[in-house]
């Protein structure tokens, strides 16, 4: 059976005076699966998130989650999806326990239910142990799981992570990998992330997109767009920083 679209973007455009930090994107993202958005920094990942996500309103184009408007249903789609944005910010003067339960009653999550949604997320996160320290004294890969754990707590449909890997050493970014891997294979959750690290998107993704200057340069499995790209015949290996720097010459 085809799995259903989650996120259709047509021609979408975003532009900050003269400069269009998105132009003319087309994509559609499957139910389930995860999505990896590439691309160097100033391409326009975060922008075509916010537009996504309704926080910020598209030039022209078209944007739909689950069939709704973001900009004008907006209420409605934010109670689909979770949003970690590349700088999550906390309280840090209140420990673990404390951000999750605002943050929870911000999005009118009910105490006696998020109570025991907190104390299973901070188990899955692995953050039980620390969770009565203030949030201030917390490490980066920590900071990251806790905004994981707050994405979850409305237990979304579709998580948006933007640059979730960044600022960790080796060994947080591998745990955050596999925990992004668990939440889409384990919870049914579909994933859109970004990260402008080859190897990071490669090691997880299902399908990628690869994002220059504003414009989608190539979408599909990394198969595939090697197979496009690159001319390679099935099973010959390839880099993504391969695929990457064929389509950046072109773009
Ligand atoms: N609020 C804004 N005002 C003006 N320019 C912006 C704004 N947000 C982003 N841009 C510009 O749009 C382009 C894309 O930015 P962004 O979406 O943050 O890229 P990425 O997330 O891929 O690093 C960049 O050139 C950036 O400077
Ligand atoms: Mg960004």
């Amino acid at each position: 059976m085809e799995a259903k679209t989650v996120i259709q973007l047509e021609n979408l455009t975003k532009r900050y005076g003269r400069q269009a930090a998105v132009s003319n994107l087309n994509l559609e993202v499957k139910e389930g699966e995860i999505f990896g958005f590439l691309g160097p920094n100033g391409a326009g990942k975060t922008t075509t998130m916010l537009m996504i996500l309704g926080l910020t309103e598209p030039t022209s184009g078209k944007v739909r989650v689950f069939d709704l408007n973001p900009t004008r249903e907006g209420m409605k789609v934010k109670q689909m999806i979770g949003y970690l944005p590349e700088n999550v910010g906390f309280y840090d003067d209140m420990d673990a326990r404390g951000n999750l339960r605002y943050i929870a009653r911000l999005n009118g999550i009910p105490d006696n239910i998020s109570d025991g949604r907190i104390e299973s997320l901070l188990n899955d996160m692995d953050l039980a142990k620390e969770a009565d320290k203030k949030v201030g004294g917390y490490s980066k890969g920590m900071k990251q799981r806790l905004g994981i754990a707050e994405v979850l707590l409305k237990e979304p449909k579709i998580a948006f992570l933007d640059e979730p890997t960044i600022g960790l050493d080796p060994d947080g970014t591998n745990k955050m990998l596999d925990l992004i891997r668990s939440l889409s294979r384990e919870r049914k959750m579909t994933i859109f992330f970004s990260s402008h690290l080859l190897d990071q998107v490669q090691r997880i993704s299902d399908r990628v997109g690869i994002m220059i200057a504003g414009n989608l340069v190539a979408a599909g499995p990394l198969a595939e767009l090697a197979e496009r790209g690159l001319g390679l015949k099935e099973g010959e290996s390839y880099t993504l920083e391969e695929i990457y720097m064929k389509y950046f010459k072109e773009a």
